[in-house]
C-alpha cells in the first residue's frame, strides 16, 4: 500500500513525525510539503530534530491570501498526486495545506484520511474551523483524537467514517520529554525552573487588529513573572506594523524555537499564556497550568479537567487567570497514552474507504 502525507505547516511537522516511525516498514510512505511554512526556524528544524524523512515532493508555495494559497497548493498537489498516484492521501489538522490536500484528492477519486477529525472550536471566524469542517465532510475515513470529536463527528452525520485512535501528538510529546530529561537540556538564558511563563500568540484574531494586540501585548508585559515570547512571524510582522514592542517589561521575545527545546521551556515553566491549539494540550500532558486567549478551544477536556482557563473579551482578567492557584492533580489520560499512531496505520491498512 501506498501513502502520501501531505503536510505545510508547523504542527502538522511534529503530527507527521509518529506517523513516519509507525508506517516504516508497513507501507510504502510519500511526502509532500506544500511549503505554507518555509522559514528554517517554522519548518526544517522540525524535519531533523524528529527524524522525518525528506519530503519527496516540496511545492514551496509560500505565504499569501488564503485564496491564493490554498489554490496554488491545490494546482501543485493535483500533479504530485497524478505522479504519486497513492492509495491513500492522508492530510493533518486544519490549516490550508489540510483543505488543499483534501480537495484535490477527492476531485481525483484518491480516498483522503484525516488525522485530528472531528475538533470544532464552533468559531466561524477561525480559518482552522472552515478547513476542518470542510475536510471531515470531503474525506473518507477519519482518524479522531478524542471521545469529544468522535461525538461532533456523529453529530455531523459522519460516524461510519470515524474511528477513534487518540491523539499523535501525546506519542511524540512523551517521546520528547524523555529525551530532553535523559539530555538535562538547558533552559534558555537566565530562566530558573518556576520562575517564568512561555507564551505564544500567533491567530489572526488577536494579531490584526492593532488595539487588540496592543492590549495582549500589554496585559503579558505586567504579568509578575519574565514572560518568554516566543514570537511566531505572523506576530513579528504585524506587531512591528503596528508599531508595538514585544520586549517590554516582563515581556522577553525570543524567535520560536525547535520542538524539544520547546517542550523543555515548558515543563520548566510556571505556567503558558498561549492562543495555539497544540500548546494547550502539552502544557495539559506536561502539568503545567495553561490560560488561552480565545472566546473557546477545540481541547475542551484541558478546561474541564482544571488545567486551562479561557481569557478573551475582558483582557483585564489575564493577570489574575495566569497567577490562579494550581489546579487539582489528575491522572486523566483524554489524549491517550501515547500509542496513537499505530492506531492511524491499523486502520489506514485494514480501512476500506468510502465508496
Ligand atoms: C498556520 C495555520 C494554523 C496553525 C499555524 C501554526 C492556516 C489557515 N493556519 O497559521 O492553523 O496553527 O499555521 O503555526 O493554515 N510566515 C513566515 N515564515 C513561515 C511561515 C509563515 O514568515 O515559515 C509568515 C507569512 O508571512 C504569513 C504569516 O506568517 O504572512 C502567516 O502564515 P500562514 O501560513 O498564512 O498561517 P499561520 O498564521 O502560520
Amino acid at each position: 500500500m501506498r501513502i502520501l502525507s501531505v503536510v505545510g505547516a508547523r504542527p502538522q511537522f511534529v503530527k507527521l513525525a509518529p506517523i513516519a516511525t509507525a508506517l516504516h516498514g508497513k507501507a510504502e510512505h510519500l511526502i509532500a510539503h506544500t511549503g505554507q511554512h518555509y522559514d528554517e526556524l517554522m519548518s526544517d528544524v522540525f524535519f531533523q530534530d524528529l527524524g522525518i524523512p525528506a519530503p519527496d515532493f516540496n511545492l514551496a508555495v509560500g505565504s499569501g491570501s488564503h485564496g491564493r494559497q490554498t489554490g496554488a497548493m491545490l494546482a501543485g498537489l493535483e500533479e504530485v498526486l497524478e505522479q504519486a498516484r497513492p492509495d491513500w492521501v492522508l492530510v493533518y489538522g486544519d490549516t490550508n495545506s489540510t483543505l488543499a490536500a483534501a480537495v484535490a484528492a477527492v476531485k481525483m477519486h484518491i480516498p483522503v484520511a484525516h488525522l485530528e477529525a472531528g475538533l470544532r472550536s464552533f468559531n466561524r471566524r477561525m480559518p482552522e474551523e472552515h478547513n476542518r469542517v470542510l475536510t471531515d465532510h470531503a474525506a473518507d475515513l477519519l482518524l479522531a483524537p478524542t471521545e469529544v470529536a468522535m461525538a461532533h463527528l456523529a453529530t455531523e452525520g459522519l460516524a461510519d467514517r470515524s474511528v477513534l485512535v487518540g491523539d499523535v501528538m501525546t506519542d511524540v510529546l512523551y517521546l520528547t520529554r524523555d529525551a530532553v530529561n535523559a539530555k538535562q537540556e538547558p533552559l534558555p538564558d537566565g530562566l530558573v525552573t518556576g520562575g517564568y511563563y512561555v507564551s505564544t500568540i500567533h491567530r489572526p484574531d488577536n494579531t490584526d487588529d492593532a488595539g487588540r494586540l496592543a492590549a495582549i501585548v500589554g496585559q503579558l508585559s505586567e504579568l509578575d513573572k519574565p514572560v518568554l515570547l516566543l514570537a511566531h512571524p505572523r506576530l513579528r510582522a504585524l506587531a512591528g506594523e503596528h508599531g508595538i514592542s514585544l520586549d517590554q517589561g516582563a515581556l522577553r521575545s525570543i524567535a520560536p524555537l525547535a520542538y524539544p527545546q520547546l517542550i523543555n521551556a515548558v515543563q520548566n515553566s510556571a505556567g503558558v499564556v498561549t492562543d495555539s491549539g497544540g500548546l494547550q494540550k502539552e502544557a495539559f500532558l506536561l502539568r503545567v497550568p495553561c490560560t488561552t486567549v480565545r472566546p473557546e478551544t477545540e481541547w475542551v477536556e484541558t478546561v474541564e479537567l482544571g488545567w486551562n482557563t479561557l481569557v478573551s473579551a475582558d483582557l483585564s482578567q489575564l493577570g489574575a487567570a495566569v497567577s490562579r492557584p494550581a489546579p487539582a492533580a489528575t491522572d486523566a489520560t483524554p489524549y491517550g497514552s501515547g500509542e496513537a499512531a499505530h492506531q492511524v496505520v491499523a486502520a489506514l491498512l485494514n480501512g476500506s474507504a468510502r465508496s
